[in-house]
């Protein structure tokens, strides 16, 4: 089964519009695993508009399960990853200013960047991700710094499914194809919903995880977090 790491930097974001705790990060990441979800993830950004660096370590201390930070490793980044140890790590290329990511990593162009990086995070046991675009090259690329994983971003998917769902998933099936033959994990994330979700995971067959956020918490809003996550356990099984 694909399994189900929910983003949590909106609840993050809600929290924050107030400047105070409510509703508590940690509060409902526990609520989150207890309806079923495998996995949180979040994504600190530099300004910490939604999860702060301070996030990290209480969820780390206080949730029992996968913790998965996403990120461009700058400096800061890194240290933080370092100390609160995460399960996995996932490298995003974002610039300081995106509202999200979009873009995945040129794994061939940054090999020796990505590859001390890599080195370092699994020193201390941790598994790292590099978040790339669905291109076979990138893929070998980071296989070839050693990377445990890849995470296919999936926003030009999402983006195709309604006029052209067979073309949008066309590359998709190909990545997972030599993921297969090179011995490399694969994870996705980025747009997907309970519409274009079943379609996703059928057609790749091998992704190990995926990480939603921004849908799952909009429609959380009408049928609640523990019915939404219900609906797409129910899709990921
Ligand atoms: N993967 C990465 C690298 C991301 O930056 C995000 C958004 O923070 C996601 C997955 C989740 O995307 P969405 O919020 O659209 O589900």
């Amino acid at each position: 089964m694909t399994r189900l790491s929910v983003n949590i930097n909106k609840i993050a974001t809600l929290r924050n519009a107030r400047g105070e705790d409510f509703p508590n990060l940690v509060k409902t990441a526990q609520d989150i695993i207890s309806f079923g979800a495998q996995g949180i993830t979040i994504h600190p950004r530099p300004d910490q508009r939604h999860v702060k660096y301070s996030d990290a370590y209480e969820l780390k201390e206080k949730i029992n399960t996968e913790l998965n930070i996403e990120g461009n490793p700058n400096k800061k980044f890194l240290d933080l990853v370092n100390e609160v140890k995460p399960a996995q790590v996932t490298l995003v290329p974002d610039s300081d200013d995106v509202i999200t990511s979009n873009s995945g990593w040129d794994t061939i162009n940054n090999f020796s960047f990505l590859n001390d990086i890599v080195k370092e995070f699994h020193s201390n046991s941790i598994r790292v991700s590099i978040f790339i675009d669905p291109e076979i090259n990138m893929l070998k690329g980071a296989k070839k710094i050693n990377a445990d994983r890849v995470e296919l971003f999936t926003g030009p998917y999402a983006k195709e499914y309604n006029s052209n769902k067979s073309s949008a998933i066309n590359k998709y099936i190909q990545c997972a194809k030599v993921a297969d033959e090179i011995s490399i994990d694969l994870n996705a994330g980025h747009d997907l919903n309970q519409y274009n979700l079943k379609f996703f995971i059928q057609s790749t067959k091998i992704i190990k995880e995926v990480s939603i956020g921004h849908a799952l918490i909009s429609e959380s809003l009408y049928t609640g977090l523990e019915s939404t996550i219900k609906s797409y356990l129910d899709i990921l099984k």
